[in-house]
């Protein structure tokens, strides 16, 4: 990359459990690059927020958090991701489906979204980034050299989340976890702030009868047409590390 090329982006847009987290995470290990969680970024505001007795719809009070927040997301070999709030890694708190749901109210607020916005272009540095979220390829990094939508069916989304719930230990019902997808889903896809919905340019792509890394090898062929360059520079694809 020359100074005036600019970083690339990969965009994965999406609703939660289209498998979007894990796929992000897998290619940017893969090609050595940056990663953004940015439904992680909603997620800290209102646990933030919460724990500090903030009032949901303190506006203003959200944005001056928003801004000043310390966040750094670093993909582990396991594919996992470590997230750093003010220097400190933050627990599961953050994937409750109750901060879910405060997470979803406070990505409705306009000016919250604009305060989000200047921390996720920060996020874009050299050799690249993978952007994982909502509206990636629509507002956030319009410029993406690759913008991926993946969906699945609510029910197989559901069943994901059971499992990875379960696995974690929470004590979950795939019936009500159902239902919420449902509801969160309507409630991201109808406000009227950055919606969620495929970018005009974006890659529509099914994951309902994929596995992780069938999804992740699709995107990452697809990368490689359109930027031969994503590849480590003499060390190919590492698969042995997801
Ligand atoms: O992907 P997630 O479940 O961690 O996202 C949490 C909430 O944040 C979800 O309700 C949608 C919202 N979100 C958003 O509005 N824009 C993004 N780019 C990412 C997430």
């Amino acid at each position: 990359l020359t100074p005036h090329e600019p970083v690339p982006v990969v965009t994965l847009d999406g609703p939660s459990g289209s498998g979007k987290g894990t796929v992000g995470l897998r290619l940017a290990r893969r090609l050595g690059w940056h990663f953004l969680d940015s439904g992680a970024l909603y997620r800290l505001l209102a646990l933030r927020a919460a724990q500090s007795g903030m009032d949901a719809k303190d506006t203003a009070g959200l944005s001056r958090l928003a801004e000043t927040m310390d966040v750094a997301f670093e993909p582990q070999t396991d594919a996992s991701l470590r997230i750093l709030l003010d220097g400190r890694e933050v627990g599961e708190a953050l994937r409750t489906e109750d901060n879910g749901r405060r997470a979803s109210l406070v990505a409705a607020l306009p000016e919250v979204r604009r305060a989000l916005l200047k921390k996720q272009h920060s996020l874009r540095r050299s050799p690249g980034l993978v952007a994982d979220g909502r509206d990636m390829g629509t507002v956030v990094f319009p410029d993406a050299i690759l913008k991926v939508y993946l969906t699945a069916s609510p029910e197989i989304r559901a069943e994901r989340r059971y499992k990875q719930l379960m696995e974690k230990g929470f004590d979950v019902n795939l019936r009500r976890l159902l239902e919420e997808i449902h509801e969160r889903d309507a409630r991201d896809s109808e406000r009227g702030v950055s919606p969620l919905k495929p970018a005009r340019d974006a890659w529509i792509l099914d994951t309902s009868a994929l596995s992780i890394s069938e999804v992740t090898d699709r995107i990452y062929g697809r990368l490689q047409q359109k930027w031969p360059q994503a590849a480590r520079p003499g060390k190919g694809p590492d698969k042995r590390e997801v």
